[in-house]
């Protein structure tokens, strides 16, 4: 007798399907936030329970921050190879909350998809993982391979448990293709794996005046404030052009290959991307173009300012206290730890006169990664898409960061691919994070198929 199709299997099991999604869409696992941390493990410990049904071997890995959930099913035998995928069920936070229009953690369905923190990034992917391979074992009552799954607690504040975890389980980790299940599309009609990914380091930087708050008019002409120290310290980092002034910043940065530059050469729409963000490509280098800014050059970029009063209404005050968060996203050849501390030794030195300077240099830095085209795995993944999408495969990069890829791909000394089916306007860490029922069942039959393949 013919085997079920998957597409049938999907149809015939979609309630079940949708129901298990919403109740892994309602754990709010935000890694960043300290007062999350038992609903964090709360969330890891449904999918530990889910998988240990499916024929995994599952362990939940501690770390000093959230767990690493490790599970492995290997009946496929040492002859066939060993895939070990990357995803990650932690989620970002939810403000400004007031811009959702339904709860960040009560899963809502609209015109074809669902609204939820992490309903893409990254529970919604990983899900699609997870119903392709429990499909597959109800179906078959096995894999075609043996496979390998880490889902990090940690990936949205840069993997630092995972990260120090992996030089002791090389063992566990050993596979011959590693997956990052993380990523998206250029354009949600057109199949496409990614080549490479950017790293990144973050910090906070404090700018102190003085031992107090003051009125701004007794004080005011008198205190220097802080928050001007500030903006003037931060207007330092950049020139008009959108180049970064710290020294030694771009020392690292290799030139592009003509392949490489041929990869890129995809057309930017800029009407597109106003539609889609409504905001203009004016950032960056104004001397590169928008793809070669996001995806091959490094950046250095303020993600929050704090200092005085900011609420309803006015205060007139000179804070004691200003302080910015900072992100620089690397490229190849650049190591994030040193290009963090050449911004720090800029920010300290280039501090105004009068003020105390603090910088605080976050764990979970990453490099870079690249993935191979000519590799197996990228050819199994290109295929897989182009029967699923009946299209050819673009290969694209990315911007933003999977800080543990690189090390993962060394710790499991495997081939890596980047892939995923998130597109722009998903509104990924934004509210109204959303994801598509139809993306869902387009990632359950990549994976079927991508494991077919490498069997
Ligand atoms: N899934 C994203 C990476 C991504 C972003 C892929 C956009 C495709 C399109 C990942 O979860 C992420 O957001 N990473 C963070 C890491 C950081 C917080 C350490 C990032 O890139 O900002
Ligand atoms: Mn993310």
């Amino acid at each position: 007798m013919p085997k079920v199709s998957i597409e049938q299997l999907i149809d015939k099991n979609k309630k079940d399907i949708i129901d298990d999604y919403f109740t892994f869409l309602k754990y709010p696992s935000i890694s960043s936030e300290p007062e999350y941390k038992k609903e964090v493990l709360a969330c890891a410990l449904w999918l530990r329970d889910y998988l240990k049904k499916l024929r995994f071997h599952v362990e939940l890995w501690p770390t000093e921050g959230h767990p690493t959930i490790f599970a492995s099913n290997l009946d496929a035998g040492p002859e066939k190879p060993t895939l070990l995928i990357y995803n990650h069920y932690d989620v970002q936070p939810v403000d400004p909350i007031e811009k959702w229009h339904s709860p960040p953690f009560t899963p809502t369905v609209a015109k074809g998809a669902v609204y939820a923190r992490g309903a893409q990034d990254n529970k919604g992917q990983c899900f699609y993982v997870l119903q392709a391979l429990k499909l597959l074992l109800k179906r078959d009552g096995a894999l075609p391979i043996n496979v390998k799954w880490c889902i990090d607690g940690e990936e949205e504040i840069g993997s630092p448990g995972l990260s120090t975890l992996l030089p002791k389980k090389h063992k566990e980790l050993r596979a011959d293709y590693l997956a990052v299940i993380d990523l998206g599309l250029r354009n949600v009609k057109v199949p496409a794996v990614t080549l490479g990914v950017r790293g990144i380091v973050t910090m906070d930087v404090e700018l102190t005046g003085g031992t107090t708050d003051l009125h701004s008019g007794t004080h005011g002409g008198i205190a220097y404030n802080p928050n001007h120290a500030l903006v003037e310290l931060l207007a330092s980092l950049r020139d008009s052009k959108g180049r970064v002034t710290v020294p030694g910043f771009y020392d690292d940065v290799s030139v592009l290959s003509k392949k490489d530059k041929e990869l890129l050469a995809f057309d930017f729409d800029a009407d597109q991307f106003a539609k889609d963000t409504g905001a203009e490509p004016l950032g960056g280098e104004q001397q590169f173009t928008p793809l070669e800014r996001a995806w091959t050059r490094p950046t250095l970029e303020i993600n929050g300012i704090s200092g005085g009063y900011a609420g309803a209404g006015f205060k007139t005050v000179i804070p004691a206290v200003a302080s910015a968060k900072i992100s620089c996203r690397v490229v190849p050849d650049q190591d994030p730890e040193q290009i963090g501390k050449l911004v720090a030794n800029h920010l300290k030195k280039a501090a105004p006169k009068g003020m105390k300077v603090s910088v605080h240099l976050h764990p979970g830095a990453g490099k870079a990664a690249r993935a191979s085209l000519k590799s197996k795995i990228v050819q199994a993944t290109a295929e897989a898409y182009e029967e699923v999408f009946q299209k050819p495969c673009e290969y694209i990069f990315e911007g933003g960061s999977i800080p543990i890829a690189p090390a993962l791909a060394k710790a499991s000394q495997s081939e890596m691919v980047l892939f995923g089916l998130g597109a722009s306007s998903d509104l990924i860490h934004a509210p109204n994070e959303h994801f598509s029922i139809d993306r869902i069942e387009k990632g359950i039959r990549i994976i079927t198929r991508l494991l077919e393949l490498l069997s």
